[in-house]
């Protein structure tokens, strides 16, 4: 059988690891695949660099829609990123009649409805193992190893970058601003790391996973999100001595509300108990734990970003696609793993009432009453309190009081929290973070 033919937009960090690991590994992956793969077309902006990465045998082009528009071109690969150009590109490569394969998870948690209801239109596959977790087959995992379970929640650490700030935080005792500067200059941090650090990244691939895991469109504008930028170092000790590490964790689960059933869809810094093997996933690392009814907790843990650990996840999407190409497209894997007209429209939940436990951190003037006035707050608004820690900062005068609750809904924390900043001895703004046993 002929080789078939791929076209790549963009070759940038992950484009050249594909384009590495296609060449070193070729022979094993025809003989997955069945047929050879083979990357005849790139379109760069830097077309000298571009040509130095693949050499004379491939044609390399400065416009991607002449990519997306060869006849010749099987799959087309977008590695370009951003939102509205490879949008454009890749609904022009679907209406071409291309397969697509993408690693950009801003794509799919926007426009990702849009995309895959064009692809089923025109029977061809879009792939995007790369947009979640890098090289940890996730995608893969929840929407065929687990199709038997019924999927109960998916918690994930799935950004890298805010995982090596929070661990450096935490092993060297530095504060967020003076790690992020050593992210920078390491590479692990891009030089405009709002996304990573503010928990947008984060959000997109999580956005993807509930879609999956539920069988409900993607719906990014709906997910509550707040990232790391605001973390003291304090937390990051306080935590510590009560047993929990903090993590920028991405959680999306089924949960009954008064109103019957909803999702949650949220990304915040939460304390998770240092036991779990979760919490020990360090530096750059990815995980993400599912729970699901028939196999209960399984975890999976790889490299979520770099050039060869996202090549692999781009190049198992080729594999599968080639595989695929000339099945009957209602023969394949749905996209969103559940067939397009049996998705459902379970509600994702606002903030306010989804329920979890909390640690608090209370700055107050060392005053007679103080604690009985905070307990006497959480008491009367039926929280209860799983732990208390008193501090002094350092300052010698005033005191951190620490609380740990046990479970509430986050309305009812938001109320007791702007009683107890209210008290006379309580000094600026209570600190809150969600905590989660992911038991
Ligand atoms: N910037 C991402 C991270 C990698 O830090 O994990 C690509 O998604």
């Amino acid at each position: 059988m002929k080789p078939i033919k791929v076209g790549l937009l963009g070759i940038g960090t992950v484009g050249a690891g594909t384009f590495n690991v296609l060449q070193r590994n070729q022979e094993d992956i025809r003989r997955r695949a069945g047929r050879g793969i083979e990357i005849t077309m790139v379109a760069a902006r830097n077309l000298d660099k571009a040509r130095g990465i693949v050499g004379a045998g491939v044609e390399v082009v400065a416009d991607p829609f002449a990519v997306v528009n060869n006849p010749e071109i099987d799959i087309v690969v977008e590695l370009i990123g951003g939102y509205e150009l490879p949008r454009e590109l890749v609904l022009k490569a679907i209406a071409n009649g291309k397969h697509v394969v993408t690693a950009n998870k801003a794509l799919l948690a926007l426009h990702g409805n849009e995309i895959f209801a064009a692809a089923q239109g025109k029977g061809v596959t879009v792939a995007f193992e790369a947009a979640v977790a890098g090289g940890v087959p996730i995608i893969k995992a929840l929407r065929e190893g687990l199709t038997a379970n019924r999927i109960e929640s998916v918690a994930g650490i799935i950004n890298g970058t805010t995982n090596f700030i929070l661990s450096e935080m935490r092993e060297k005792g530095l504060d967020f601003a003076t790690v992020l500067k050593q992210a920078q200059e390491l590479g692990y941090a891009e030089a405009d790391p709002t996304f990573d650090i503010e928990g947008v990244d984060a959000a997109h691939k999580l956005t993807i996973m509930s879609a999956i895991a539920f069988g409900i469109p993607v719906q990014f504008d709906k997910a509550y999100i707040e990232g790391i930028s605001q973390l003291q170092a304090r937390d990051i000790r306080y935590a510590e001595q009560l047993g929990y590490r903090i993590k920028l964790l991405g959680i999306t689960r089924r949960t009954r509300t008064e109103s019957g059933e909803g999702i949650e869809l949220r990304v915040h810094p939460t304390l998770i108990p240092a036991s779990r093997l979760i919490a020990n996933v360090e530096g750059a690392m990815n995980a993400v734990l599912v729970q699901a009814d028939a196999v209960g907790a399984s975890l999976y843990y790889g490299k979520g970003a770099g050039s060869e650990p996202t090549a692999s996840a781009v190049i198992a999407d080729l594999v599968d696609v080639t595989r695929l190409a000339t099945v009957d497209p209602y023969c394949r894997v749905p996209h969103l793993a559940f067939q397009p007209n049996e998705m459902t429209d379970v509600a994702i939940m606002p903030m306010a009432e989804i329920t979890t436990s909390y640690y608090l951190r209370v700055y107050v003037k060392d005053q007679l009453g103080v604690m009985a006035d905070l307990t006497r707050i959480l008491a009367d608004a039926g929280i209860s309190i799983d732990a208390v820690l008193q501090k002094e900062p350092g300052d010698q005068v005033n005191l951190d009081i620490i609380l740990l609750t046990h479970q509430t809904r986050e309305k009812n924390i938001i109320a007791a929290i702007e009683k107890i900043e209210n008290l006379p001895a309580v000094i600026g703004k209570v600190t809150r973070i969600r905590l989660e046993t992911l038991s």
